[in-house]
């Protein structure tokens, strides 16, 4: 059992994820009626959400993931993205539910909703578990949102600092993280 770390303040509980995760899940269902589901996880610090959040989805939905780099270093992206796995399963008419850990300044959503469009989708739309609004460098829409957090570097839940703390079961801020 993963427990309290020195350095992370907790921000977001165990419970206070789990009950928002079968909320976001009730609601996408209910939104989306009958219609197959494909949920895109962003790798990595999207998965652990995903991987929740689909099995709070009833009904018909599968799952793929994509990897992208941000050229970015430490706490801030660049902005500056390429596709490192593209999709396994064809978006093709499929009701596409990309699904990301948080989104900060919104340039990666931005990257990956343009690629999208390049693709017949039947739908696009977007589930973030965060949203950090007052770093938004371009709009962009989120769908579903779990919390709003401020502008602090959040670590824990499939969320990293130089690859540690995505095993925290809940979301803390890291303390002391450099910014750029
Ligand atoms: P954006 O392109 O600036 O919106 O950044 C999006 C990506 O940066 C997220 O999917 C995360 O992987 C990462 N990121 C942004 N803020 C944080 C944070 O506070 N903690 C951990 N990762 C973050
Ligand atoms: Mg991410």
């Amino acid at each position: 059992m993963v427990t309290v770390q020195s350095n992370i303040k907790p921000l977001i509980s165990e419970e206070q994820i789990a009950a928002r995760v079968a909320e976001l899940g009730r609601q996408i269902r209910q939104d989306y009626g009958d219609t197959n589901i494909l949920l895109v996880g962003v790798l990595k610090g999207a998965a652990v959400f995903l991987s929740d959040l689909l099995r709070a989805i009833d009904g018909a939905v599968d799952y793929d993931f994509v990897a992208i780099s941000s050229y970015g270093n430490g706490t801030k992206s660049s902005g500056v993205v390429r596709i490192l796995k593209d999709l396994d399963e064809s978006p093709v008419g499929r009701h596409v539910l990309i699904v990301e850990d948080i989104v900060d300044s919104g340039l990666t959503l931005q990257f990956l909703l343009e690629n999208m469009k390049t693709h017949r989708t039947a739908s696009v739309k977007v589930c973030a578990l965060l949203d950090k609004t007052a770093r938004r460098v371009v709009d962009v829409p989120i769908d579903y949102r779990g919390f709003e957090v401020p502008d602090v570097f959040v670590v824990g839940y499939g969320m990293d600092y130089a690859g540690l703390y995505r095993n925290l079961p809940y979301i803390g801020v890291l303390e002391e993280a450099p910014r750029e």
